[in-house]
């Protein structure tokens, strides 16, 4: 059974379901290793603009494998590698969480642009609870979603924070009837499909570089991908077809 299942459940939006049931979509090397190649391929083909992430009602994703990193050697391994793909990936990513976003779990929905989860979602960190501590950016990118003292609280203890406690943080997009998680996350990867490409794209990048980095210099990312996007036929278009009163033909030109 493929660890990953494959959709395009409308024009240029792709569905990715990470199929491990048995171990709640645990995230074990074989799993991230498909992840990492899936995402190499998506982020090249031009037929995909928005990408959806979801696991099962039950589970998003446990976390990363625990049996298997019983004997895992970390430091050969670089498993850290296998991240690089999802944190680069260069279109929207959308989590729709359903169930457990917990450990390594949680930090692939950090991963994502926008995470719309279902109302009786459970995010954690609960790596502390093994001896261990988030190893795919939960302290970092906890933290800097959360601020301090909220990410603390839930890194120390590895307690699970619920879809309400999450929206509420600014961990969460959206919460929605947990039946709505997929249909809604379809929406809006549709709505965000229909946007001039080579602008969505823009926009995450100066999003992602320029949070990290002091205004004046993250401005200046702005800046400069503003005036990238006059060299654009999508702007000639989404401006001309304004003017002309129809609707624009985007083709990330
Ligand atoms: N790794 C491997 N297998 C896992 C798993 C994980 N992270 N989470 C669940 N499973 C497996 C269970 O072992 C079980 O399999 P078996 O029936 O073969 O024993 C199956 O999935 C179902 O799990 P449970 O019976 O435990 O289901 P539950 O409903 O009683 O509990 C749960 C659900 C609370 C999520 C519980 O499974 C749990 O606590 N899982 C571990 C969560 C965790 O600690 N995640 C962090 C991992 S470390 C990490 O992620 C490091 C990092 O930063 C990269």
């Amino acid at each position: 059974m493929s660890l990953v299942l494959l959709e395009n459940p409308s024009e240029y939006v792709t569905l990715l379901r990470l199929n491990r049931p048995e171990a709640l979509n645990a995230l074990n090397c074989a799993l991230k290793k498909k992840l990492a190649d899936i995402f190499t391929e998506l982020a090249e083909d031009s037929k995909v603009r928005v990408v959806v992430i979801t696991g099962n009602e039950k589970s998003f994703a446990a976390g990363a494998d625990i049996k298997e990193m019983y004997n895992v050697d970390m430091v050969l391994k670089k498993l850290h590698l296998l991240w690089k793909p999802i944190m680069e990936f260069p279109k929207p990513l959308i989590a729709a969480v359903n169930g457990y976003a917990l450990g390594g779990g949680c930090e692939l929905a950090m991963h994502s642009d926008i995470i719309i989860a279902g109302e009786s979602a459970k995010f954690g960190q609960p790596e502390v609870k093994l001896g261990i501590i988030p190893g795919a950016g939960g302290t970092q990118r906890l933290t800097r979603t959360v601020g301090k003292f909220k990410a603390m609280k839930f890194l120390l203890t590895g307690n699970f924070i619920s879809s309400k406690e999450a929206f509420e943080m600014g961990l969460v997009s959206e919460i929605v009837p947990d039946n709505m998680v997929l249909s809604q996350a379809i929406e809006l990867a549709k709505k965000i499909a229909k946007k001039p490409p080579l602008a969505v794209m823009q926009i995450k990048e100066a999003v992602l570089y320029g949070q990290d980095i002091p205004i004046e210099r993250a401005l200046i990312i702005e800046r400069k991908s503003f005036q990238l996007l006059f060299s654009s036929k999508d702007q000639k278009e989404g401006l001309s077809a304004f003017l002309e009163k129809r609707k624009p033909i985007f083709r990330g030109e």
